[in-house]
């Protein structure tokens, strides 16, 4: 099944780059095979839309021009646990983001290699490597995205290294596409083709997935892609997740800012709710426009509890707002009010150390041997649905132990344990590279899915 790994705030230093081991990860489809990382420089990779279509190796791709550059990989869904109104889909604080450092080359570069572009490209198309059930409209689950072709020319890179050493399998190794300042979900991972095209991808993931809208509506191309990302910043120590004791004294505390494209000016801190401000100071190198700002502030803490909270203005003077916009996926949270870190000031005590990655759904458990469940008529209704009627059934990629399925693309039911408005959520709207089941199951239908879904699963 797909990764969602979680960056714990408390693992955040206080230096401008994320370590890879602790980079949170985020997959739409379970990651390919550990062999495409056996031999990386033999990788190839499809280049269209070109004067002179072909395509080529990442041993080749290193004779061209090499660039570095820092960006944050942020997931759109990233705050998602701060909207009141429960989005479906991962409940990411504040560790879906990270910055790295990435070594490649620019796609510019590669596509004048292969003469330049064809007549009206509009946009860069990138193509992930990750195998498919069969059975399924490839369309409906690959991860293919499109961004403007302006932005994929001039600062795009294809990277193979991340941090100084070869792009882990996990984070799209041996070859990702960065595209800086923009979500994460721009970044196609193990890239086997990217393409010049006059269209957006025809791919769900890119027509109604990552489209910014209003709560209720189902995402279509009149929404907003999501793409470049908004200023935003929170702090992240000392003290977070209970890891090391507060005493009362001089503290200094820490956090990160950025805007994507725009770089950071200023980072103020409050105690108050946002009544009075002071300005935190920037430190550290400035890795560039994409890149995040590290900020400190030092400050008195007496004994008891405190609500620190951080606001940033980038270079254009956009400024986090006090409350994030609500949207149906709860995309883009730049709220400055809601990710604040809570301190509890006391006299020293011991506490164990954590690991640093909190596990939302790492682990796929195996199918759980179905105990005798009495389902209510409902949500007998739903099971007949959840094998049979559903097309593609639900089964394909979801393990249900009392529907005997075993799927590993989605998430293990008798893990997660959705609760009914969950799976309601999911089945209309779709969620990630699911499809939405809203034009060929009813309303009925779709809530006796829910139904059977939350009683299969309960206890
Ligand atoms: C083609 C594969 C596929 C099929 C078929 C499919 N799902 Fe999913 N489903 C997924 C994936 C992948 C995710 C994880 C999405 C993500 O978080 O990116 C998911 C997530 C979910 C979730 C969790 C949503 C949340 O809140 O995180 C529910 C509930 C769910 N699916 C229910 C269903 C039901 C019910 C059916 C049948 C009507 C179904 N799925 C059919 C792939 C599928």
């Amino acid at each position: 099944m797909p990764w969602a790994l979680e960056t714990k705030r408390s693992a955040f230093g206080i230096a401008p780059v994320t370590p890879s081991s602790a980079f949170f990860v985020r997959n739409n489809l379970p990651a390919p095979n550990e062999s495409i990382v056996a031999n990386r420089d033999d990788w190839r990779f499809e280049v269209a839309g070109t004067k002179q279509n072909g395509s080529m190796t990442l041993g080749e791709l290193k004779a061209l021009p090499i660039h570095i550059v820092a960006t944050v990989l942020q997931c759109s869904g990233n705050g998602r646990a701060y909207f009141s109104h429960h989005p479906s889909g991962s409940p990411w604080a504040t560790g879906a983001a990270g910055c790295g450092l990435w070594t490649g080359v620019r796609v510019g570069d590669v596509i004048d290699k292969f003469g330049g572009s064809a007549d009206n490209k509009l946009f860069l198309t990138a193509t992930g490597a990750e195998s498919l059930p069969e059975g399924v409209d490839p369309n409906s689950l690959v991860v293919e995205r499109s961004v403007p072709v302006e932005k994929g020319l001039e600062d795009s890179l294809l990277v193979w290294e991340m941090n100084g050493e070869p792009l882990p399998l996990i984070h799209g190794g041996p070859l990702r596409l960065i595209v800086p300042g923009y979500f994460g979900v721009n970044n196609v991972k193990w890239v086997k083709r990217i393409a010049l095209t006059v269209e957006e991808s025809g791919a769900s993931i890119q027509r109604s997935g990552y489209r910014f809208r209003d709560i209720g509506e189902s995402g279509s191309p009149a929404h907003p892609s999501m793409y470049r990302m908004p200023v935003k910043s929170w702090i992240n120590g000392p003290g977070a997740d209970d890891s090391e004791p507060v005493n009362p004294g001089q503290h200094t505390l820490y956090g990160v800012a950025f805007s994507g494209e725009h770089g950071i000016k200023k980072v103020e801190i409050s105690a108050d709710g946002g009544k009075s401000w002071f300005e935190a100071q920037l430190v550290g190198p400035d890795l560039g426009p994409n890149a995040w700002r590290s900020f400190v502030y030092a400050t008195e803490l007496k004994l008891g509890t405190y609500r620190f909270v951080s606001r940033a203005t980038d270079n254009t003077g956009e400024t986090q707002p006090r409350e994030a916009t609500p949207n149906e996926r709860g995309y883009a949270h730049n709220g400055w009010y809601d990710p604040a870190l809570e301190l509890k000031v006391i006299t020293k005590q011991s506490r164990e150390s954590k690991p640093e990655l909190a596990t939302s759904s790492a682990t796929a458990l195996a199918a759980i041997p179905p105990a005798a469940i009495s389902l209510s008529p409902l949500a007998a209704r739903g099971k007949d649905i959840f094998i049979g009627k559903a097309a593609p059934s639900c089964g394909v990629c979801h393990t249900l132990a009392d529907a005997g399925s075993a799927g590993i693309i989605g998430p293990n039911f008798n893990q997660l344990k959705p609760s009914a408005d969950q799976v309601f959520s999911a089945v209309s709207q779709g969620v990630g590279v699911m499809p939405s089941y809203s034009k060929q199951l009813t309303q009925d239908e779709m809530r006796a899915l829910a139904a059977y879904l939350a009683e299969a699963t309960s206890g």
